[in-house]
């Protein structure tokens, strides 16, 4: 990774911490504990992509960085629960996330249901304050696009297919259809974030979307790569999962050697469609690269 690629990522994750840290406030009283849970799960770790892709396409646009790092802890939040909920035992059943047990392991299954829960309604509450934007209509459509994102239409949707997809035939469309749904949307609103805060005009607001949809499949290509080559103690996660399960993935449709062809040629032609913003996105096509080659 480029020294200035891992500047800023790292400059994005300390905000973001401080951010979350802020934005998720230990109450007393017994309720404490969904609390605890839910910093657990959001707080010191995690490579934070999502808002660094909300920081960077708002930066293209003169957002407001305070702004945009509360739009980027939104979406953080969002992604944390999905993952509390993904590594449930009625999912993935996964022991470890981020290097260190995962939030059912570390507390119990009905918290981790709970913090997820919290997680993504905290979220909803954080995009719908004025302190977010002054324009309430640009609230409202931070609302509903992450809304989007987030359910049926997006990642529970794809959470939905890919558990329906373990043990059975699955053709190739069907996976790229289930990652653009389960990953893609998120990473899709990460990267939306920004133009719709800044009313960008349609054409700025499109190449942001076909950045995102080829950046989004690149990023779940590598991770499944990342299952079956990876390391468990760089990743913080255990490897090996998705074939253990039967899981339908680009990897097991398409083999490693193809995969990575294809998650390479993605990434470069996500880098491609930002054309318009000049040299100002530079660090947004790095970051394409960086998801197909990273080792964690
Ligand atoms: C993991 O996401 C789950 C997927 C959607 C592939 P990340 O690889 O972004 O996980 P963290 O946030 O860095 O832990
Ligand atoms: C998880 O995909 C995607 C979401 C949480 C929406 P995976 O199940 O492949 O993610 P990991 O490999 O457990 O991080
Ligand atoms: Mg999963
Ligand atoms: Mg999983
Ligand atoms: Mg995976």
């Amino acid at each position: 990774m480029s020294p200035d690629l891992a500047e800023a990522l790292n400059t994005v994750a300390a905000r973001i911490e401080a951010t979350l840290d802020a934005l998720l406030p230990l109450p007393g009283g017994p309720e404490r504990r969904v609390v605890e849970a839910m910093r657990y799960a959001s707080l010191a770790g995690g490579k934070r992509l999502r808002p660094f892709l909300v920081v960077e396409g708002a930066r293209l646009f003169d957002v407001a960085p305070g702004q945009a790092l509360r739009a980027a802890a939104a979406i953080e939040m969002v992604h944390c629960y999905s993952l509390v909920h993904d590594d449930l035992p009625a999912m993935d059943d996964d022991d470890m996330r981020r290097g260190r047990p995962t939030v059912h392991k570390a507390f119990d299954e009905a918290t981790a249901i709970l913090a997820g829960d919290g997680l993504l309604t905290r979220a909803f509450e954080v995009l719908a304050d004025p302190a977010t934007h002054t324009d309430g209509a640009v609230r409202c459509a931070l609302v509903a696009a992450l809304a989007k994102a987030a359910g049926a239409e997006g990642m529970v949707g794809g959470q939905m297919i890919d558990l329906a997809a373990e043990h059975r035939a699955t053709e190739i469309g069907e996976v790229t259809r289930l990652q653009r749904l389960k990953t893609g949307a998120l990473i899709h609103f990460a990267c939306l974030a920004g133009p719709i805060m800044a009313h960008a005009p349609a054409q700025l607001r499109d190449a942001m979307h076909f950045y995102a949809q080829d950046f989004g499949l690149a990023f779940q290509m590598a991770d499944d790569l990342l299952d079956v080559e990876g390391d468990a103690a760089a990743l913080g996660k255990a490897t090996g999962k998705d074939a253990g399960r039967g899981k339908a993935t680009f990897v097991s449709m398409l083999g490693t050697a193809r995969a990575r062809d294809q998650a390479s040629r993605l990434a470069d032609r996500a880098a491609a469609h930002l054309a318009p913003f000049g040299a100002g996105a530079e660090r947004l096509r790095m970051l394409a690269r960086w998801a197909v080659e990273r080792r964690n």
